[in-house]
């Protein structure tokens, strides 16, 4: 078979993993994996070429993506969809695999229901991407965060600081609860929670007056506040930041780990389940599952329909939340 295969959106830890995996199971199957640039983008503009397993020999532990990527729709984009279809054929491809988020996967199933034969897997640091309970990406992005919020802390105590930690997460906080919950942040700001900023000066203060000298709070880029706060033009960090200093009269600092969060090598977890996901994509192709994503439901990797990604991004779970409400003064 002439297997295509893309990474697109976000980049995140593990995706060459999911590659490596693809090319020597399919390479093994006697398959040829055409390897496409930049995303859908590349599948647009025809800019790929073949991988082999040579290729991606050494990249198990690299950051980033081998196959670069991009946040390009070609369903949002004239003529996208036409010239993905003409590639397809001009490539005589008998299937594409289809790495991505919420968006990138989007994409991928209004072509697979225009016909094109497509397997998705699921990455993004966000783990927000529905029908699975594991994206690749996000348990290296936890621990890279939840390292970073330790060392926050130590720099924090020693100044008798307020220090807020802006994570990534726009729609979800997924990796703002993971990561504050795994680093012992005393609050954690959501994007599906309100958080009233009065309240948690007030429980900040509480804290201070009764033996603590600094606090950690961590919080999501598009965490929700009560109230007719307008939007920051910079960041929601630096809201809670200053909204914090003006509340408590405690000396606060902010810390944004921006793409920090996206970057370096994968952890153990990230490659073991990049790499299952990528030999279940090729599997499903070979038994021509098409429409599908492969998944993690019960700790087991299966294959969804891919049409779970149209429920929207996934929010993070009551009982993640609990534990949290538990351990901090606000969540
Ligand atoms: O990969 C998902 C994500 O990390 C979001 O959490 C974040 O808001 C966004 O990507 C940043 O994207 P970009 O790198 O395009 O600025």
């Amino acid at each position: 078979m002439r297997i295509g295969v893309l990474t697109g959106g976000g980049d995140c830890p593990g995706l060459n993993a999911a590659i490596r995996a693809v090319v020597r199971v399919a390479t093994a199957a006697d398959d040829e994996i055409v390897g496409f640039h930049h995303g859908w983008r590349g599948v647009v503009e025809g800019d790929s070429g073949v991988l082999t397993t040579a290729e991606t020999k050494g990249i198990l532990q690299s950051g980033g993506t081998i196959l670069r990527t991009a946040r390009y729709h070609p369903d949002e984009n004239e003529g996208g969809t036409a010239a993905v279809l003409s590639t397809f054929e001009r490539d005589r491809l008998d299937a594409l695999i289809v790495v991505g988020g919420d968006g990138t996967l989007g994409s991928a199933n209004t072509l697979a229901h225009l016909g094109v034969p497509i397997v998705g897997i699921p990455k993004t640091i966000d783990n927000d991407v529905s029908g699975t309970t594991r994206c690749i990406g996000f348990d290296t992005a936890v621990a890279t965060a939840a390292d970073a919020i330790d060392r926050v802390h130590t720099t924090g105590e020693s100044h008798d600081r307020v220090m807020v930690v802006e994570v990534m997460g726009r729609t979800t906080g997924w990796l703002a609860l993971s990561a504050g919950i795994a680093s012992g942040a005393d609050a954690i700001c959501l994007p599906e929670e309100i958080t009233d900023l009065d309240a948690l000066a007030k429980a900040i203060r509480e804290r201070h007056d009764t033996g603590s000298s600094s606090s950690v709070v961590v919080v999501a880029e598009g965490a929700h506040f009560l109230g007719a706060i307008e939007r920051p033009s910079d960041s929601m960090g630096a809201l809670v930041s200053t909204e914090l200093a003006n509340r408590t009269g405690y000396e606060t600092r902010l810390t944004v780990l921006g793409h920090v969060q996206r970057g370096g090598a994968p952890t153990a977890a990230d490659r073991l389940l990049a790499t299952t996901f990528g030999v279940t994509a090729v599997e499903a192709v070979h038994a021509r599952s098409f429409n599908s994503m492969v998944c993690l439901l019960n700790e087991q990797t299966e294959l969804t329909s891919l049409d779970s990604v149209a429920r929207g991004p996934r929010p993070v779970p009551e009982a993640l939340l609990d534990v949290a409400r538990k351990l901090t003064v606000a969540c």
